[in-house]
């Protein structure tokens, strides 16, 4: 209530226009609790205080522990800035990236845009990021995450198509050591011919690569050492065929899972109220809009794998009934974005109590 009736309102507001700056702004804020044990401890504190309540049980995925199911999706904290704040805040795990072999600017400014009456973003920011190298060094002078850490990986802009396989190589063994789990982005629609990857030839050699580079990894760590989790994310755009191939190829080159969806180029979704300049704005639509979408795909997906692959739902995750809406789609866990700026920072907490809560019920019910 006092985010988006007080809080919100006067941080829209600050950035005036350039939505990009208030989001730095916070990422700044976070990524210097991030750099005091003492301050995340206290946010941790404060966060249970704020957004009181059972946060339900833990769960097995791709052989990780999540402390329950409601995640931070990539794109928020891009450079790894801010991952212990963002643990502290009640996140169950956190996804940084999408992170590239070469730092790279991103498009030109303005590159994200509110659209308030529909509680969406648009963005277009074409993985600005610090590159694989310098992320790699912030992670290893972090204290260690207290939630499991996916690691987003793309192509580097500069990089041709032809080459992508090594490009996401390198970024893979740069950062390996710092990954719970992989997540191989190729449904960003903001770096030009990238979701051309997740068509059946050039997914089945990128994977293929990625898979044998990560089991030579943990051969190389010793006995018994645990082949990392990759996970590849989904586009909302794909049609039933194409998500069809997407699947297969994943099952044949044993991905551990799916993350569904990434943002969407379509605009249908959107109510009147959006003016035209911003509907017409090149670039990604999340928030609301996407999660009747989101919830189809996800649908889909559970349905053609028959449960052999686990699903984290993502798009336009806003409440306790759209978190179980995933669920029910036959999600084992979730991510969201749009709905931490939109909602605020008790977001994660409330989700959780509020599943942990339908969990309670709908036992004590079947009880
Ligand atoms: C500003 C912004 C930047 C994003 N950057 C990335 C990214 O780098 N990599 C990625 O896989 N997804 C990225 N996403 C997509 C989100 O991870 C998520 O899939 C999408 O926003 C749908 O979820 P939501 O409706 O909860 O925001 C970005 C989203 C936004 C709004």
């Amino acid at each position: 209530m006092i985010y988006r009736h007080l809080l919100r309102p006067a941080l829209f507001n600050v950035a005036g226009r350039d939505a990009e700056a208030i989001h730095e702004r916070v990422l700044g804020m976070l990524a210097r609790v991030s750099e005091s044990p003492r301050l995340t401890r206290g946010l941790a504190r404060f966060a249970a205080l704020a957004w009181p309540g059972d946060q339900g049980r833990p769960r097995e995925v791709f052989g990780l522990r999540f402390p329950h199911p409601i995640g931070l999706a990539a794109g928020f904290d891009k450079n790894a800035r801010a991952v212990p704040a963002l643990a502290a805040l009640g996140f169950g795990f956190v996804e940084i990236g999408t992170i590239t072999q070469q730092a790279q600017p991103g498009n030109p400014r303005p590159r994200l845009f509110r659209l308030p009456s529909d509680e969406a973003l648009i963005n277009r920011m074409g993985f600005n990021n610090d590159g694989a190298d310098v992320i790699a060094k912030r992670l290893a002078r972090q204290t260690e995450a207290t939630v499991p850490l996916g690691i987003s990986l793309g192509k580097s802009k500069v990089t041709p198509l032809e080459d992508a396989v090594s490009d996401y190589l390198a970024s893979l063994d740069r950062l390996y050591p710092w990954a719970d789990y992989f997540a191989v982005n190729v449904s960003s629609p903001n770096t030009p011919g990238l979701r051309a990857l997740q068509e059946r030839d050039w997914l089945d050699a990128l994977l293929a690569a990625l898979q044998m580079r990560l089991r030579e990894r943990a051969q190389a760590e010793g006995e018994g050492a645990r082949v990392k989790p990759l996970l590849v994310k989904v586009a909302p755009d794909l049609d039933e065929a194409a998500l069809d191939d997407l699947v297969e190829v994943c099952l044949a080159r044993a991905a551990s899972g799916l993350i569904a969806v990434n943002t969407t180029v379509s605009r249908e979704a959107l109510s009147a109220a959006v003016p035209a300049t911003l509907r017409d704005e090149p670039g990604g639509l999340s928030g609301r809009p996407l999660h009747t979408r989101a919830a189809e795909v996800v649908r889909l997906l559970a349905k053609r794998t028959e449960g052999r692959l686990p699903i984290i739902g993502c798009g336009g995750v806003f409440t306790v009934d759209d978190a179980q809406r995933l669920l029910d789609a036959g999600a084992s866990l979730l991510q969201l974005y749009t709905s931490f700026i939109y909602e605020g920072p008790g977001i994660a907490r409330r989700l959780a109590h509020g599943l942990a809560q339908v969990a309670a019920e709908s036992g004590a019910f079947l009880g």
